[in-house]
């Protein structure tokens, strides 16, 4: 069994951010979102694992990755040089992938359970495809499944506008190399692109068996800016502990699961968990409340931050009730010294800001 992660694509609803940095690189909770998905294959025993990436993204993945060590097992870099599908970034992947059966991992998709137990599954089944399914309220952005009373896939298509069901096809799959055969028979589709929806309902026209597995933990897709947001307040809710190595003065008081890394100053100023904070940070005259992800050598001052995600070597200086935001890394935010708006309400004077790396913003 190999392991195949996408991780190539244009990442076009993160932009500003993704001009600079690749969307799989980008922090949810202590670590880069690509992170969380190798270690669900490495929970998974494989030890063969391919990773796609762009011309573009090939080089800060590889970088981010390093040896890979980590991950106990070989790593290979495959290069897909345009986005043109899901399905295509297998076809790329074939000489990698060979005839072994393999799972295959979007980049940006996190699931609560992991997948060793739809691994095992599928290790016990006689399937050749095997996916993984959840309800959502609207599935039209995803591809969906349609199922017999007895629970058999019977039909996928993606993006429908009219769904037939409320099941997403999430970035989880499991394949023999009969997928290669499929798809090798599709053609694009009306986005241009070779879906890999579109090959496994080849593989049932085939006349193979899928099987589906419903997902009923979390699944989170970081594809935009709310995702990264909703992801990180996901993940920092589900997996933070209390763990402070900075330095924190008499003035300060830190509540609940905050992670402070080593070298951080809090000085003067209330965190309130769940809250991460990275290493050479200094927080000064600030409220930070829960939610809140702030990478490494950030300076905030005279601040208050709620549910927002503040990349590397930020400052952000007398800003009120940022809340909701991604601000991309090198980029200062500066505020007036009174806040301007003292009549209003709270809620009306929030700030919400998608900003992405090198920025100087004056408020
Ligand atoms: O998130 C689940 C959905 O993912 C599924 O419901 C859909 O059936 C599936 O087609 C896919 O849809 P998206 O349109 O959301 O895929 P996206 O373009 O965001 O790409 C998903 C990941 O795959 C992302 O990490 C980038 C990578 N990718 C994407 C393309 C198009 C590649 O590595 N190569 C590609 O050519």
């Amino acid at each position: 069994m190999k392991a195949l992660v996408l991780a190539a694509g244009k990442g076009t609803r993160l932009k500003p951010l993704t001009n600079t940095v690749p969307k799989h690189i980008l922090p949810v909770g202590d670590k880069p979102v690509l992170f969380h998905v190798l270690n669900y294959v490495k929970e998974a025993g494989i030890k063969d694992i391919g990773i796609v990436v762009s011309p573009e993204s090939g080089p800060y993945i590889e970088e981010a990755i390093g040896t890979g060590s980590e991950w106990g097992g070989q790593i290979t870099f495959i290069v897909q040089h345009e986005p043109l599908g899901l399905a295509h970034a297998v076809k790329v992947a074939k000489g990698f992938l060979g005839d072994s059966p393999f799972l295959m991992l979007l980049g940006d998709n996190l699931v609560q359970e992991g997948v060793k137990d739809f691994l095992d599954e599928f290790h016990t089944s006689s399937s050749d495809a095997s996916i993984l399914l959840k309800e959502v309220p609207d599935p039209r952005a995803f591809g969906v499944a349609e199922l017999d009373p007895s629970g058999k896939v019977i039909h996928m298509v993606e993006k429908p506008q009219k769904p037939k069901s409320n099941l997403a096809i999430i970035g989880v799959y499991l394949f023999t190399a009969e997928i290669h055969k499929a798809i090798a028979q599709i053609k694009p589709s009306w986005r241009g692109e070779l879906e890999i929806t579109d090959a496994i309902q080849k593989l049932l026209e085939m006349g193979k068996v899928i099987r589906s597995h419903l997902l009923q933990g979390w699944w989170l897709d970081i594809g935009s800016n709310d995702g990264l947001i909703e992801a990180n307040r996901v993940v920092l809710d589900a997996f933070l502990e209390r763990d402070i190595k900075g330095k924190v003065d008499k003035q300060s008081s830190i509540v609940g699961r905050v992670e402070i890394g080593e070298a951080t100053e809090i000085e003067n100023s209330l965190v309130q968990g769940p809250v991460f904070i990275a290493a050479n940070c200094r927080i000064k005259n600030s409220l930070v409340k829960p939610f809140t992800n702030i990478r490494a050598e950030t300076v905030v001052e005279d601040s208050s931050l709620e549910r927002s995600v503040i990349l590397e070597n930020c400052q952000i200086l007398k800003i009120k009730h940022l809340a909701n935001s991604v601000i991309g890394k090198n980029t200062k935010l500066t505020g007036q010294d009174k806040d301007p708006g003292e009549a209003c309400t709270e809620q009306s004077r929030r700030i919400r800001l998608f900003i992405g790396d090198d920025c100087k913003v004056e408020l």
